[in-house]
């Protein structure tokens, strides 16, 4: 099919080469050209594994190709997919103008009938708004239908999720337009939810709502295992063995981060607001999350006292581990905490040291090494569960530092290993990191 991608961001970008690698002929649209013109080099500009390569391939292969020509772009195109950002406004509804433009410029440039997939994060209804954009703009003479086709890809393994997904969503309001996208999908073998375009809508907001909610509840889990002497890690394998629960996703830490579910559950809040429903549930998954990183600086109130002018490493700067994503980081917010604290943070990150750069400026130390982060600090935070960070031989931690304290956010080291290190730990939730009070 011939497939044209509005919006060369994450989403777009990894569905783009995926369709590709799966035979279509496939078109990258994007308004920003230096974007573009890095991405015809065959160069993306997000750090995703996999992703430069099957770029590279399919440019090759003459199947994909990347352009800001929107006459270009929306020539007799079969299928066009939105795959525009829909960002947080300052209500915690999305901002639906960039997506609102992308459509306005699409319309006026669409040469055949063909149907308009939206993958874009939208609000139930958004995409009866989009068709009717469309049909304010578009010739008369054609025939375009909208279908929704929520995203469930992780950033970190987002080619991995679109090959194996565990279902593609398609919300259409007709068949013939719900069988084609679904016939683009064919070679992909991930299993099929067809349904119609509200729910579609929903059924993003509501599972991304749930996982956050999962996270959530096994961080205030965690609070209570540390209290009454239970380790956390082993109440959630426990949990997870039920399948009704599922293991994944119960995960304690510093809590969720990135450009989605703080997004997602802020809109979808305010989606319930909108008709009069007051999400209980929601307001404590977010507010639990947003008090979750001052749960390590309490620790390291309590067992250093002041933070004042003592170095601190902080380990891990990207939102999780596979990304160079910054947006919405605990990571970030801890380093701003612990500045605020009057601490040196000296901080190391595998990839994402450039992004960091934008945000933190000149307030933090950027170090080139894991172990020039940790020379002669007095604290060690991990806040991002990288495998370089998780396999750092835990003996040099003593070597390095000038107190060998760990206050580890993402519970990523073991247990046992750290007992024969003797080295002074402080997960969260886990046993033997505080005294039971009860
Ligand atoms: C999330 C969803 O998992 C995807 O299905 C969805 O497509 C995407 O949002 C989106 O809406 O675009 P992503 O934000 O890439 O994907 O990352 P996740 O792997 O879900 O992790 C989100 C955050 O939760 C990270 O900060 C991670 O460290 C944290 N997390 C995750 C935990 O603290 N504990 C866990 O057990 C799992």
């Amino acid at each position: 099919m011939k497939v044209t991608i509005t919006g060369a961001g994450y989403v777009g970008l990894v569905t783009g080469a995926c369709l590709a690698e799966r035979g279509h002929e496939v078109v990258c649209f994007d308004i920003d050209s230096e974007k573009i013109e890095q991405l015809q080099r065959g160069e993306p500009p997000i750090y995703e594994p996999g992703l430069k390569e099957l770029i590279e391939k399919n440019i090759k292969a003459g199947r994909l190709h990347f352009t800001t020509n929107c006459k270009e772009a929306y020539r007799q195109r079969d299928v066009i997919v939105l795959a525009v950002g829909t960002p947080e406004k300052e209500d915690g509804s999305p901002n639906l103008s960039y997506l609102k433009k992308a459509v306005d410029d699409m319309a006026c440039h669409i040469t055949q009938n063909c149907v308009v997939v939206t993958k874009s994060t939208v609000p139930p209804g958004t995409n009866e708004k989009i068709s009717y954009w469309i049909h304010s703009k578009k010739s008369p003479a054609l025939n375009v239908e909208v279908v929704s086709c929520p995203e469930f890809l992780r950033e970190g393994s987002a080619i991995y999720d679109t090959f194996h997904g565990d279902r593609i969503v398609i919300g259409a309001a007709s068949k013939e337009a719900g069988d084609l996208i679904q016939e683009m999908y064919k070679d992909f073998h991930v299993p099929v939810v067809r349904t119609d375009i509200r729910s579609a809508e929903m059924i993003k907001y509501a599972s991304n709502a749930f996982l956050a909610a999962k996270i959530s509840f096994i961080n205030e889990i965690a609070a209570i295992c540390e209290r009454v002497g239970a380790d956390v890690e082993e109440v959630a394998a426990g949990m997870g063995l039920d399948k009704r629960i599922g293991p994944q996703f119960l995960k304690a830490g510093i809590g969720y981060g990135g450009s989605c579910f703080p997004k997602d559950t802020k809109a979808l809040h305010h989606i319930a607001e909108k008709v009069s429903c007051r999400f209980e549930i929601l307001e404590a998954v977010m507010n639990v999350n947003d008090s979750q990183s001052e749960v390590l600086m309490n620790k390291a109130r309590t067992h250093m006292g002041s933070l004042r002018n003592k170095k601190a490493a902080l380990l891990g700067l990207a939102f999780k581990p596979g990304t160079d994503d910054i947006r919405e980081s605990q990571a970030i917010k801890l380093a701003k905490a612990l500045i605020h604290e009057g601490a040196n943070v000296h901080v190391y990150d595998p990839v994402a040291m450039e992004n960091a750069e934008k945000e933190l400026g000149n307030s933090v130390v950027y170090s080139g090494s894991m172990g020039e982060a940790l020379l002669d600090a007095e604290a060690a935070f991990i806040a991002t569960d990288w495998e370089e960070i998780t396999e750092f031989p835990l003996s040099n931690y003593k070597l390095l530092m000038k107190k060998p304290i760990i206050f580890d956010g993402r519970n990523c080291l073991q247990m046992e290993k750290i007992q024969k290190n003797d080295l002074t730990y402080l997960p969260i939730g886990r046993r033997g990191c505080i005294s039971p009070i009860i």
